[in-house]
């Protein structure tokens, strides 16, 4: 083996088998010692929320933490990348766009947490989701620039036009000067799809949402290689 950039979703893909993780911890921290291996966490969570995650938690540390779906890039000591943050900010319109979003009742505001300055969060039914394209119109119409992220039948999240996990990838990726080849994501649903769709090798895991499936089924059918699930 040689020296790899492992990029990670967290809850229901890293996170939710604790003996699995456990072994996994002790395979990679070898490897990262042997080799020189890097591990990255991309996840929905604010750095709050991932704080909470690791309180309880037995994870190992990551060189980098991707929060909020890509929007915001940490390094360790919560060193928050400044550089990420003023590109993520080009043609932002965060208070024109909750102007938007306060006349559809179906979207309710999750946690103040986890609103943040590139990203704002609400919790909308399956059955209601017919209103993100009307949500969508509304935007093009006043000419405001974001892109929606629909996750687990349940998360919305809207972010700045091309900021998501996949390009906090491709820009993590070059910055360590890994090469797409030795770059290797993992994830389980709606917002993972951008990890996918960045990059050449990944792993959707046995539990992934429908909706990822239904991305890639539509996208790489017969390219995949499908593994058989032991014991889950
Ligand atoms: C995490 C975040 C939430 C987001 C969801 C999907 O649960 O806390 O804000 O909507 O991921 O990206
Ligand atoms: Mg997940």
């Amino acid at each position: 083996m040689s020296k790899f950039l492992l990029v990670t979703d967290l809850d229901s893909t890293l996170v939710g088998d604790n003996d699995a993780l456990q072994r996994l911890n002790s395979w990679f921290k070898q490897h990262r010692q042997t080799y020189g291996s890097k591990l990255v966490y991309a996840t929905g969570r604010s750095l709050k929320s991932y704080e909470r995650l690791i309180s309880h938690t037995a994870l190992p540390e990551p060189d980098v933490l991707i929060a909020s779906v890509g929007t915001e890039i940490y390094y360790p000591g919560n060193e928050l990348d400044e550089n990420w943050s003023s590109l993520s900010s080009q043609n932002w319109d965060r208070a024109s766009i909750a102007v938007v979003v306060e006349q559809l009742s179906q979207l309710v505001a999750q946690p103040g947490s986890e609103q943040r300055p590139f990203k704002l969060s609400f919790v909308l039914d399956e059955e209601d989701a017919s209103v993100l394209s009307e949500l969508e119109a509304q935007l093009i119409a006043q000419g405001l620039e974001a892109e929606l992220i629909y996750s687990h039948g349940h998360d919305l999240d809207i972010v700045p036009r091309k900021i998501n996990k996949g390009s906090a990838v491709t820009y993590i990726r070059q910055a360590f000067k890994f090469t797409a080849e030795q770059t290797v994501v993992c994830g389980d649903s709606g917002n993972d799809i951008a990890l996918f769709a960045a990059n050449q090798i990944g792993i959707i895991v046995g539990n992934a949402r429908r909706k990822l499936l239904q991305w890639h089924q539509d996208n790489f059918e017969g390219n995949a290689q499908q593994f058989p699930l032991s014991g889950h």
